[in-house]
């Protein structure tokens, strides 16, 4: 499995990046047809459009992008020689995803919320949430890549 795991290492790389990518395009983008859908009136055809846009970028992009990162990420954590568990980048970039996963199920309840037209929270709300994926990627990127310490 070691060997497996070495021999494949770049390929597995690729594909946890590119995971990576389709998962935070959706983290980026969802709370921003939020922001919109949150002015539309319940049962208007735009309000109808922006239920069919969040449901096809929830379902068919972020959680398999966010299954298939976890993947990858998790047989890079298992690849001979990748991580030292004695440094502090790791921890801070695992407690970084963390807060990405606890993101990502928050903006699934607000999903449903839009979906069953409960949404009660104003524009506002979801523009403020909108930095919060950013905030957690620049750390993350910056642990896995400069790894400070
Ligand atoms: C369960 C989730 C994750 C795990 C277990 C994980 C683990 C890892 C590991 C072990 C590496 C290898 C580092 C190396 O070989 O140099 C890596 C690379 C990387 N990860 Fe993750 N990761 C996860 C999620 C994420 C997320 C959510 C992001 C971005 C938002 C991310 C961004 C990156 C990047 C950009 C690299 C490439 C670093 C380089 O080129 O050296 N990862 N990840």
């Amino acid at each position: 499995m070691d060997a497996f795991l070495s021999a494949a290492y770049p390929w597995i790389k690729s594909l946890h990046v590119i995971s990576v990518i389709a998962w935070m395009a959706g983290m980026l983008y969802l709370p921003r047809l939020f922001v919109y859908h949150a002015d539309a009136e319940p049962g208007s055809d735009t309000s109808e459009t922006f239920k069919l846009m969040e449901r096809r970028l929830l379902r068919v992009i972020m959680n398999p992008a966010m299954g298939a990162t976890f993947i990858f990420g998790g047989l890079l954590l298992a690849t001979p020689g990748v991580v030292d568990w004695g440094a502090g980048w790791i921890w801070v970039k695992l407690a970084a995803i963390a807060g990405m996963t606890i993101t990502h199920q928050v903006f699934a309840k607000w999903f449903q919320a839009f979906r069953d037209d409960a949404n009660t929270r104003p524009a506002k709300t979801y523009r403020i949430a909108n930095e919060v994926p950013t905030l957690l990627l620049i750390v993350i990127v910056a642990m896995a890549i400069a790894r400070p310490f």
